[in-house]
């Protein structure tokens, strides 16, 4: 074994930032693959084990994680979803056709009441995406009324027959549109712009009923312009500005596999993961310049890696494993986002179950809790913490062209007024020895394996899960032995 690389941390306790919003781990449910049908949804009648035909281990596996809030129908869907195939009884809804992934029909039986209960049984905010795409204001309004309508209009009335009486209070987010510079409509910045006041002037929620931050269909990556004619043109009209961000490895075309791939594959994922903190932080910038107060949000509402599809899965369906390396990913980008606290109100990891990088992997009456699973778990203490600044003196971990800080690491205090400590090291060879100007002893959790991409599988459900870690002494300092390719969670105990 190689020794140890000696990091010092030091946690500035006295300049504490803005709360981190628990919203920033979110999730993302999007009509594709496999994600909502079989992944949550199995039906009343299925063999499959589930509470009004929503899968019970999956739900429950979800409770265990406190998801905030879930995004749905879409990403690409959302632009081609028409909120009416999806209600009433499910033997009079249309079966259409899902012509962005995999072209396969889609009973509807996955439509608003069933979202809406899903979210609520699940104890998290709904975020609903709505069609800015293909179909008109107007019929976008009566959507948000048939969910907040506590009235006796038209669309309170549908809700009421269609078995909901109450109109649902966890209806927190709209959005409008999705990707508007791609698959939502190929518009430019302007045209979106305009089309975002249009929409946003005419959707509300009914009378009465809780406000809706306003999400406008924001950029990727570094399409700061979007930003800028966002901020110009749409400020007093959107509470929100969404941002995606996904990790290809090698890009587009070949993006690379989930599992078995080498080191260059583990090195570039990291760093490209990484690379989201400066499209945080530029993109910030412009919206410094036009709300120096931050009363605009920056939703980071899809991120994730983004592989080949697993060989065998229908490629439309974005089906893929997901390892050790993807919890790193996960970690990382949770800790930038509790450094950009001041903006980043909210993120969705794409996607819950079963598309891309997920929390949980289904198949048949089988599940699987990811890497990312246990690393949302882990972080779970840090949804609605008081964040503090770390200053981290750590040698890079290099290889080849790429380049990132060896270890990471995210401080804060929780709500129950304990302070957390999360660390990541990236090396997948070296251990780390974090020496931390603080007193007292810390124990938590660690997530790590053998290989770069030990993950967990059907048949060994169970190979990697967090296992208890402890902090140790450095000359009467608080110091961890951080092994390579791990991430922990710790409860420090300060005296
Ligand atoms: O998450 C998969 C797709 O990625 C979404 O539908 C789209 O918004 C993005 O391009």
């Amino acid at each position: 074994a190689q020794q140890a690389s000696r990091v010092s941390v030091s946690i500035d306790t006295a300049h504490p930032g803005p709360v981190i919003d628990p919203a920033v781990q979110g999730q993302f449910a999007e009509n594709l693959g496999r994600g909502l049908y079989d992944g949550i949804w199995v039906g009343h009648h299925s063999n499959i084990p589930n509470r009004n035909g929503f899968r019970t281990d999956v739900l429950e596996a979800l409770k265990q994680i406190h998801v905030p809030v879930v995004r749905w129908p879409g990403g690409c869907f959302a632009d081609t979803y028409d909120w009416r195939d999806g209600i009433g009884p499910l033997s009079e809804r249309p079966v259409g056709i899902n012509t962005n992934w995999g072209g396969v029909n889609d009973d509807n039986s996955f439509g608003t009441n069933e979202f809406m209960n899903y979210s609520e049984a699940l104890g998290a905010d709904a975020y609903v995406s709505g069609n800015m795409g293909s179909l008109p204001p107007y019929t976008m309004r009566k959507w948000a009324e048939y969910i907040t309508d506590g009235g006796d209009g038209a669309m309170a009335r549908l809700r009421r027959a269609n078995g909901r009486d109450k109109p649902w209070t966890n209806l927190k987010y709209w959005g409008f549109g999705n990707e508007s510079w791609g698959c939502g409509g190929h518009m430019t910045a302007e045209y979106s712009t305009d089309l975002h006041n249009r929409y946003a002037t005419f959707v509300n929620p009914a009378p009465g009923a809780p406000d809706f931050v306003k999400v406008a269909a924001g950029p990727h990556d570094d399409l700061y312009d979007w930003t800028e004619k966002l901020m110009q043109k749409s400020k007093d009209r959107l509470g929100a500005i969404s941002l995606h961000y996904y990790v290809f490895p090698y890009g587009w075309d070949h993006k690379g596999p989930a599992l078995g791939f080498d080191e260059d594959a583990w090195a570039i994922t990291l760093e490209k993961a990484r690379h989201i903190e400066e499209l945080i932080a530029k993109h910030s910038a412009i919206m410094d310049k036009y709300d120096p107060e931050k009363k605009v949000g920056l939703y980071v509402d899809e991120w994730g890696t983004w592989y080949d599809p697993e060989p065998s899965s229908n490629p439309g369906f974005l089906y893929q494993q997901n390892s050790l390396r993807d919890a790193e990913v996960a970690a990382l980008t949770l800790n930038i986002f509790h450094r950009h606290s001041d903006r980043v109100k909210l993120a969705a990891i794409a996607q819950m179950v079963n598309v891309l990088q997920a929390m949980i992997l289904t198949k048949g009456d089988k599940m699987v809790r990811t890497p990312t699973y246990w690393v949302f778990d882990m972080y779970k203490v840090f949804q609605g913490a008081t964040p503090y600044p770390v200053a981290i003196q750590t040698p890079d971990y290099r290889y080849g062209d790429h380049d990132v800080p060896m270890v990471d690491v995210s401080a804060a205090k929780a709500k129950d007024g304990k302070l957390y400590l999360a660390l990541v090291n990236s090396d997948p060879h070296k251990a780390a020895h974090v020496v931390t100007g603080m007193t007292g002893s810390a124990s938590g959790q660690i997530l790590t394996g053998p290989a770069m991409d030990t993950h967990n599988s059907f048949d060994a459900p169970d190979t990697i899960h967090p296992v208890a870690f402890s902090g140790t002494k450095d000359g009467g300092k608080l110091a961890f032995d951080l092994p390579a390719q791990s991430v922990a969670v710790v409860e420090v105990r300060q005296r």
